[in-house]
């Protein structure tokens, strides 16, 4: 297997973690997701790795149903950091060099986002987990995938989620859905795809980084994804 990338970003969503469960963090599913982030890894990919929080609290939800969208927002943020160290725990263990980067100032807890640091930790080969999103309100894990991958440099965001690529209605409710193979950025704009909110679409594409969109349960897909095998979706 020969990767097409040097640097990517892998933008994980929460929920992917909870396996079977109806909430929070299954540790089976941890173990597998990092055991494929391994395999780039040994082949001397270098892996940044944005995560959601969705599966231990929603701000925008919680945001509709009364709450203040700001402090909600920070209480998403933090959700990611636990979702972080999770990972961060679990590739250790693997014997990968992992490092927690946040975009909130957790001194006690990991490494506040520096990036003269982080660009180092990547050039050292550590996997980079990058957490608390941007560190602002309003901004969605998918704006601070974004951001954070046209700041480190990476070739493409590797957007894992429940289907294999990008359709044009949810295959799981219309089995007569399109899959794409390629698709433009301003096509999922235009058309509203919503594989990422539209903030991180527009920044990749002035970055000029290619999103990836492959689903996160298949066994190998990652590996598959970053070597151009598989199925997925290029937005480009
Ligand atoms: P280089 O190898 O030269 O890049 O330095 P280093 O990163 O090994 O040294 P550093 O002192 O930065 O980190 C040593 C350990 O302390 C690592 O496990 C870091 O994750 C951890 N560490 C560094 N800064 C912080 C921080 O602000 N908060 C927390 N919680 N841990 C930190």
């Amino acid at each position: 297997m020969k990767p097409k990338y040097k640097r990517i970003l892998l933008k994980l969503s929460g929920e992917g973690l909870m396996g079977n469960k109806p909430f929070g963090i299954c540790g089976e599913e941890v173990l597998r997701l990092c055991e494929q982030i391994k395999q780039i890894h040994d082949l001397n990919v270098e892996v940044c790795l944005v995560i959601g929080g969705g599966n231990i609290f929603r701000g925008a939800k919680e945001a509709a149903s009364g709450m203040d969208r700001s402090m909600a927002d920070q209480v998403g943020m933090l959700a990611t950091v636990m979702n972080a160290l999770f990972l961060q725990d679990c590739l250790l263990k693997l014997g990968v060099d992992t490092r927690v980067m946040s975009g909130l100032q957790i001194p006690e807890v990991c490494e506040p986002y520096v990036y003269q640091k982080a660009v180092r930790h990547l050039k050292k080969g550590r996997v980079l987990i990058f957490a608390a999103g941007t560190g602002c309100p309003y901004f969605t894990t998918d704006t601070g995938a974004a951001l954070r991958a046209s700041e480190m440099n990476c070739e493409a965001i590797f957007k894992a989620t429940q289907v294999d690529g990008v359709y044009d209605s949810d295959p799981r409710s219309n089995d007569k859905a399109k899959r794409f193979d390629e698709v433009s950025y301003d096509e999922v704009v235009e058309k509203n795809l919503k594989i990422m909110d539209i903030s991180a679409v527009v920044l990749a594409k002035e970055s000029k980084i290619k999103i990836i969109v492959f689903k996160q349960q298949d066994e190998g897909s990652l590996l598959n994804a970053v070597c151009g095998k598989g199925l997925f979706t290029v937005v480009k």
